[in-house]
């Protein structure tokens, strides 16, 4: 690795951090300026461009940018409805969430603190990106802004989270990239942070296999053509569905479960472009204070 630069390190799911990244600048989301570049907006055009190839194909698919605009503006009404005042953001890649949570001019508030972690390659690119520029200098050195570099598989969850109760942990765009496994095995971190804290919240966003369109065998070209392009790791699908996810959650130690499609709030919590269609599941998990056993709800 030794003299290559973090771009050149990202490899795998970077490329699709970056994509995201642009989406949320495409949307207008607060500090997504900071991570914008010319080669990521290559990234967002080229893949818009293969995916609504292969929604000709696959009519029921709905377009990606939308769909992952909703998603990310969905999480931030969920962590501003829940009112925490802590945030976890596993797997951020170069999301601005965490800015936007502690910046007091965006909503965010001076007492809200956020910890950012990712792998060490996608934490340089994302502090070569922010140093840039004087606001993005101005986010590094934020006391109440921290970014750890660490495989979420196995980090210590309660030493890297920041301290204190009302915490919320997100983590988007990664279950997707987790066998069943690997997913169950992170869900039961969290929900043992969330406990140790006396209680908080975890929101991640997977779309259930049997909810996804099939693709179809030219579909499924033009996805193999999109990893090639992205370098991207490919996608985990099983056959469990939205009631067995929110079973397996249970299981793992949360008490109140409950999954949304942003598209079904999108007018109701004023997400961007709400009438446009999309699809993104979003689930919501609680450690209620005090709470030792298991209720679902969905
Ligand atoms: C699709 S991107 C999502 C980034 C961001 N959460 C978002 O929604 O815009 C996936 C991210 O997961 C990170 N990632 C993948 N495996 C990881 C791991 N084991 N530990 C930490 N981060 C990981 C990648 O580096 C990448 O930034």
């Amino acid at each position: 690795m030794a003299g290559r630069s973090p771009a050149d390190q990202l490899g795998t799911l970077g490329i699709t951090a970056v994509y995201t990244a642009q989406v949320a600048r495409w949307g207008g989301l607060r500090g997504a300026e900071l991570f914008d570049l010319p080669a990521g907006r290559v990234v967002f055009w080229m893949t818009n461009l293969v995916t609504e190839m292969a929604r000709l194909l696959v009519p029921r698919a709905a377009p990606l940018a939308v769909s992952i605009l909703h998603r990310q503006a969905c999480i931030d009404e969920v962590l501003r409805r829940a009112g925490v005042r802590r945030l976890l953001e596993l797997a951020c890649g170069l999301s601005r969430r965490g800015i936007a949570f502690t910046d007091g001019d965006a909503g965010g508030g001076p007492g809200l603190e956020a910890v950012l972690v990712d792998l060490p390659a996608m934490i340089a690119f994302r502090e070569e990106l922010l140093s840039r520029t004087e606001a993005g200098r101005a986010v590094l050195s934020r006391p109440r802004l921290r970014v750890v570099a660490a495989d979420v598989v196995d980090a210590d969850l309660d030493a890297i989270a920041p301290a204190g109760p009302d915490l919320a942990v997100v983590a988007e765009g990664l279950c997707m990239y987790l066998d069943a496994v690997q997913q169950r095995n992170l869900w039961r971190r969290v929900a043992d942070l969330l406990r140790a804290r006396g209680g908080g919240v975890f929101v991640f966003d997977l779309v259930p296999g049997p909810e996804q369109p099939a693709p179809g065998r030219v579909g499924r070209f033009l996805g193999w053509l999109m990893s090639r392009f992205t370098g991207g790791q490919g996608m985990v699908h099983d056959d469990r569905d939205r009631r067995r996810i929110l079973a397996e959650l249970v299981e793992a130690g949360f008490d109140e479960v409950e999954c949304r499609e942003p598209a079904e709030v999108a007018a109701a919590w004023s997400l961007p472009r709400p009438e446009a269609r999309s699809q993104q599941l979003v689930f919501i998990a609680g450690v209620r204070p005090g709470a030792g056993g298991g209720v679902k709800r969905s």
